[in-house]
């Protein structure tokens, strides 16, 4: 996507031949930094600082943080305590172990001097199969979007988190098929969550959106439903981190309340997917996903602008309250109306997902 003219994705090769370079996503909306990645360390603290997030662009980054460790050294040792690193940085994506699987399945069976060269080819393969997947999960998206517009003229959309282009290498995967709806003319407006604590909504989809000139409004987390009961939203869509093999939908935190009052207000909650998010191990998620639990630090401080142009961290809650940061949580398949993959748009349940990815059948969990 672009930022001010100029064509970016989230992680490219850094000209030296020998790093990527990362858009700091720390530092938005305030300031625009990228920064350089050399080592298996720097992806990893990258990774666990959120400085890269969304669920395949944490898969992109491991990707080449194994590129660099076995650059560095080839043995099966360092492979190992690469991908043990790795997958230790956050635990409810499943993108990361998705990504990692598949760079340790192409480079273990190498002699050691091929490896470091393979592990770079399959890095830049990920992140093209991640930009050409999320381009078509948005052609998909886009026909909900034609399908409201011819009705009713406008789409009013709500989001939640960022699950745009920010979360990916490029596209994004619930933003896609607003880009779409919004390039091929529609007219779109997007509700976006703040999403607290750690603001991805407010800092990083209206950033994304205003650059993309697409109409939007932060909403406070607490004002979808009454939005939705008001009939000022025509569907819902999210991203996952993880979905189960019964459609079960792992997002961010508060991603469950909203399909709660979608669900009460019949309104369409729809979660867009790469194949790299569905865990195929998983039938239950409630009870098999693991929670990232942060710290309470990202609950009790905000940081922001002030007056003076500053960028400034404040507490926000009474000194010595005690918080408490699960990061995401789950939404039971019967909520959500249906998943938009890049093979097409299937219920969120088994015999969806296996109709859309039929070389499953017989294998999930
Ligand atoms: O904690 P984050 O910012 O990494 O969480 C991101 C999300 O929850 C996104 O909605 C999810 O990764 C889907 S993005 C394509």
């Amino acid at each position: 996507m672009k930022i001010d003219g100029k064509p970016y994705r989230t992680i490219w090769p850094g000209s030296d031949g020998a790093s990527v370079e990362i858009i700091d996503q720390t530092r938005l909306p305030h300031e625009f930094v990228t920064l350089r990645l050399r080592t298996v360390d720097d992806a990893a603290r990258a990774i666990t600082t959120m400085q890269v997030r969304g669920a395949p662009l944490i898969g992109a980054t491991a990707a080449y943080g194994m590129w660099f460790a076995l650059r560095a050294d080839a043995s099966d040792d360092s492979l190992t305590r690469a991908y043990e690193k790795l997958l230790a940085t956050r635990p409810t994506a499943i993108n990361l172990r998705w990504a990692l699987d598949r760079m340790r399945a192409r480079v273990r069976p190498l002699p050691a001097k091929e490896r470091a060269a393979a592990a770079y080819a399959e890095s830049a393969a990920i992140c093209e199969d991640d930009v050409a997947t999320c381009h078509a999960i948005g052609k998909h998206g886009l026909k909900l979007f034609q399908a409201i517009a011819s009705k009713k003229g406008d789409v009013q959309v709500l989001t939640h988190c960022n699950a745009g282009w920010l979360a990916t290498v490029d596209w994004g995967t619930a933003l896609a098929p607003i880009y779409m709806a919004h390039d091929a003319g529609l007219k779109v407006h997007v509700w976006v969550d703040e999403t607290r604590p750690r603001n991805q909504g407010a800092s990083l989809t209206a950033w994304e959106l205003g650059r993309h000139g697409v109409p939007h409004t932060v909403i406070a987390d607490n004002v979808g439903g009454h939005l939705m009961q008001h009939g000022r939203v025509d569907l819902c869509i999210v991203g996952t981190d993880r979905t189960t093999v019964c459609g079960d939908v792992c997002n961010k935190i508060g991603t469950y309340l909203k399909a709660l009052a979608a669900h009460d207000n019949r309104v369409p909650f729809y979660v867009a997917l790469p194949h790299s998010t569905i865990d195929w191990t998983v039938r239950d998620g409630v009870a098999e996903i693991p929670i990232e639990e942060r710290s309470g630090r990202e609950l009790t401080h905000m940081t922001g602008r002030d007056e003076d142009g500053n960028i400034v961290t404040i507490q926000v809650t009474s000194p010595g309250s005690p918080a408490a940061n699960f990061a995401f949580d789950v939404t039971p398949a019967r909520l959500v109306t249906g998943l938009i993959t890049e093979r097409g748009v299937c219920q969120a349940s088994e015999e969806g997902l296996l109709s859309v990815y039929p070389e499953r059948r017989g294998k999930a969990a």
